[in-house]
This record gives structure tokens, C-alpha cells and sequence, in this order.
């Protein structure tokens, strides 16, 4: 859902001090097949943290060739019971498919309706623009889905993380009412996230 290209490609210069949407372009003289292939995504993710699961962006942070293209990719990788967290992605709708193991995939719409379903490897699913989702590894070993953006910069607010370690922290005051809970609940909340 980005906006269209004016060019073939505009492979983006990141070090560029000049701001634009987007980012701006290397100069074609310089641009080789390089620039269109990225191996970013080869590597298993280390779990090693307390969701125990691992995003690794192919976005155009990482893979520059994509600036303008309005496509990126990421890997999740999965430990045993391993989860990716709710979030949402503000510029994008998200289609992934499973490569291994078993994940649970679920998505909430602005109605508060969930919609989930287990799927294997092959299986594919789709996460409409910006609705809060999630994966949870319910096999018994590692799970892996690589996923898929209609932005070159989809974005993601990871909403354990928004609300419970932001800088600055939000109050407890808006987060005791928004919860319906003391602050205790709050601060131990906020404590698993070293914040
Ligand atoms: C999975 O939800 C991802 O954002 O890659
Ligand atoms: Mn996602």
C-alpha cells in the first residue's frame, strides 16, 4: 500500500541527510546486482528472550533495493512454545506462510472479533493492514514462517512493549485505569520489561 514508483527502482541511499518519504536514491551509475539481493533472512533468529521467538526484518532498512517498491519480507523464528507477540503494522497488510512447525495465528478486528486457526507447514495466512495479530508456537518443536508486506517499511507496534516500556514510561495512572488493575500489577508488568 505504498505509493507508486516513478521509476525502474530507486535503491535507497540511507546515509542520505536529505529527509523525504521514503528514503532518497543512489545514483543509477552505481547501482549493481548487489543491490537487488539480500541474505538477511538465511539465518535462524536467536529465541533467546523472554517471548522466545525472533523477527528478523528484511526491510529497506536492510535490503535498501526494496526503497519505493512498496514489498518487504520478514523471518520469525520460533522456539518451543515461543511467541510473537500482539502487535500491528501501520503501513501494511501481512501474508505469511509456514515453513515448519506448528503456529497458532491470530488476528483481532476493530469490532473485537478474534480470528485464529492452527496451521503446518505449506499453510499460508493474511493479517489485514494494521489489525493487532499474533503467532504462537503450539508444535512440539521450533516453528519458522517467513511473512510478507505491501510496504518497503511496514512498521511495528508491538503492544507489550508500547504500553509497558516506553521512553518516558506512560503513567501508571493511564494504565491502572485502562486495565482495570493496582499498580502493583502495573509495575510488575512494566519490571518484566526491565523498564
Ligand atoms: C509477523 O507477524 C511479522 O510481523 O513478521
Ligand atoms: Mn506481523
Amino acid at each position: 500500500s505504498d505509493p507508486d514508483s516513478l521509476q525502474d527502482f530507486c535503491v535507497a541511499n540511507l546515509n542520505s541527510s536529505i529527509s523525504v518519504n521514503g528514503f532518497p536514491c543512489k545514483p543509477d551509475a552505481e547501482v549493481t546486482f548487489h543491490d537487488f539481493f539480500f541474505d538477511g533472512l538465511s539465518k535462524e533468529g536467536d529465541t533467546t528472550n523472554v517471548f522466545g521467538s525472533k523477527v528478523t526484518p528484511g526491510s529497506v532498512l536492510e535490503f535498501p533495493g526494496l526503497n519505493t517498491l512498496g514489498i518487504s519480507m520478514n523471518r520469525v523464528d520460533f522456539a518451543p512454545g515461543g511467541l510473537n507477540p500482539p502487535h500491528s503494522h501501520p503501513r501494511a497488510t501481512e501474508s505469511g506462510v509456514v515453513i515448519k512447525g506448528k503456529l497458532l495465528v491470530g488476528f483481532i478486528s476493530t469490532n473485537n472479533v478474534y480470528y485464529s486457526k492452527v496451521l503446518s507447514a505449506g499453510q499460508m495466512f493474511v493479517i489485514p493492514k494494521g489489525l493487532v495479530h499474533f503467532q504462537l508456537n503450539v508444535g512440539e518443536g521450533k516453528a519458522l514462517t517467513f511473512t510478507a508486506f505491501n510496504s518497503h517499511l511496514p512498521g511495528a507496534a508491538v503492544l507489550p512493549l508500547n504500553l509497558f516500556a516506553s521512553t518516558p514510561a506512560i503513567p501508571n495512572g493511564v494504565l491502572t485505569k485502562a486495565f482495570q488493575v493496582e499498580d502493583d500489577v502495573i509495575n510488575a508488568i512494566k519490571s518484566k520489561f526491565g523498564s
